[in-house]
């Protein structure tokens, strides 16, 4: 048997790109490929691409030219363009970039290894059709192979709600959510691989609506209490939430279910009313303040988290202000703040931008403002007792990294704990970006 084919895939965006790659490098296992971390050792390259901003969608185009010389050192190295630049740009890159030998849109990873066989056979292959069968039933995973403690699983994809800013409804396509009987065996065949915490991904994750085993819509609520009866799921999380998708049954969920975490990715985008029509979000930041409420009613230590964009064109200060107003309202535990990026094809990129240094300047009083708050959350965390899934080996000697119930970093020393041990811990100390704690057992 000849040696298996090498495999180098670069990720970037969010975690459902994550999650894509783990399935591509899966259904290229299929082909005869194993996955390497090294570029230069490579027989294909695939770069997993992120079109949300201008910087992260050119990141490709400079990533691309460093492997130039990767290639022509071996012309038989294959270069495939997948994600949401992939969908985006589609025949674009092949002409920017001659280089190129597939180009994959989301939707259709499950025809990656034919189309590797087009390119094997000195063929350009593209595609970035929205098919009508549903890619994740060809996508399956190899049995067996063993799963660090955490996973995510995507249950939903696309988004139907245009936000004026945003190309995800562009690239990823209409709103469809993944059947129930598909997720959970999904869950059990992660459990059975070692898996103790599952993060259900969507681009509208609460907006799940997938066919239960009764022939209705099961609400993402339903799903999570289903998924809470597997035996070995420890924690359950899920992100990304539109605030107008937060049902009731979903709020409720945070005060029942003792498997869901007590972390909830929330966006608002902005704290101005005028910003947010402008935006097409349909929420006011009156009405997302009085769901924040509500949620902390059913899960008083509930972190929340967030994401905010600043210069969004005809943002004022006044509307800046109000949005900082919202931020000292709500106390994040946690956020991801951008400036605006005029995406092609959206609504908002024909209109006038702001001043770029102004919009700099409040992504900064922005940033500060929203640092200060992660602080004083995770500073109020020392002293109290927390349980720890532990991921892997810390830097130092003898050290152990795990994630606390509100998705802290946490780091123990003198830890006896292994990969996937859940274990409680005492915090005795805040540092910038992670706590440290003592193990109690
Ligand atoms: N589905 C999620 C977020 C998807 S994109 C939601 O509805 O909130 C992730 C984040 O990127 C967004 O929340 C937004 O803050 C940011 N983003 C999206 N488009 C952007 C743009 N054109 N410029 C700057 N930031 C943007
Ligand atoms: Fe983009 Fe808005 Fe959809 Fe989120 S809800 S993915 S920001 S269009
Ligand atoms: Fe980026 Fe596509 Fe995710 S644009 S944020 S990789 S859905």
């Amino acid at each position: 048997m000849s040696d298996p084919k090498k495999l180098f895939i670069k990720t970037y965006g969010c975690q459902m790109n994550v999650y894509d790659s783990e399935r591509m490098a899966e259904a290229m296992g299929g082909a005869g490929y194993v996955t390497t971390d090294r570029a230069d050792d490579a027989d294909m390259i695939l770069l997993n691409t992120c079109h949300i901003r201008e910087k992260a969608a050119e990141k490709v185009y400079s990533e691309l030219g460093r492997f130039k010389g990767l290639k022509a050192a071996n012309p038989d190295l294959k270069i495939g363009v997948a994600g949401c630049v992939a969908q985006a740009e589609g025949e674009e890159i092949l002409r920017r970039q001659p280089m190129v030998d597939l180009v994959v849109g989301p939707q259709s990873y499950h025809r990656l290894p034919a189309m590797e066989a087009r390119a094997r056979a000195g063929e350009k292959a593209l595609d970035t059709d929205f098919p009508e069968e549903d890619k994740f039933d060809h996508l399956v995973a190899r049995p067996r192979a063993t799963r660090g403690p955490t996973a995510f699983l995507t249950v939903q994809e696309g988004c139907d709600k245009f936000c004026a800013f945003c190309v995800v409804p562009y690239t990823r396509g209409a709103e469809a959510s993944r059947p129930v009987g598909r997720v959970l065996a999904e869950a059990r065949d992660l459990v059975a691989r070692g898996v103790r915490e599952i993060t259900l991904l969507g681009q509208n994750v609460n907006a799940y609506h997938g066919e239960g085993p009764d022939g209705r819509d099961w609400s993402l609520a339903r799903l999570i209490h289903e998924l809470a009866g597997i035996d070995g799921l420890e924690r359950i999380r899920f992100t990304t939430s539109h605030p107008n998708d937060m049902t009731d049954d979903l709020i409720a969920a945070h005060g029942e279910c003792e498997k869901l975490m007590p972390y909830l990715h929330l966006p608002v985008q902005s704290g101005s009313d005028r910003i947010l029509k402008r935006m097409n979000r349909s929420h006011t930041a009156e009405s997302y303040l009085r769901l924040i409420g509500r949620i902390r009613d059913a899960r008083p230590d509930i972190l929340i988290s967030g994401d905010f964009i600043v210069g969004f064109p005809e943002e004022t200060e006044a509307d800046f202000r109000a949005t900082m107003a919202l931020v000292e309202e709500v106390r994040y535990g946690q956020c991801y703040s951008f400036k605006y990026s005029p995406r092609p094809g959206t609504p908002a990129a024909e209109r006038a931008t702001v001043d770029a240094d102004e919009a700099s300047d409040r992504l900064q009083r922005l940033q500060t403002l929203l640092t200060r708050q992660q602080a004083e959350i995770q500073n109020a965390m020392v002293g109290r007792e927390v349980g720890v899934l532990f991921e892997k080996a810390g830097r130092l000697p003898g050290q152990m990294v795990g994630k606390s119930e509100h998705l802290h970093a946490v780091h123990v020393r003198d830890s006896d704990a292994r990969p996937g041990d859940l274990r409680r811990v005492r915090i005795i100390e805040s540092n910038p970006n992670s706590l440290a704690g003592t193990a109690l057992d």
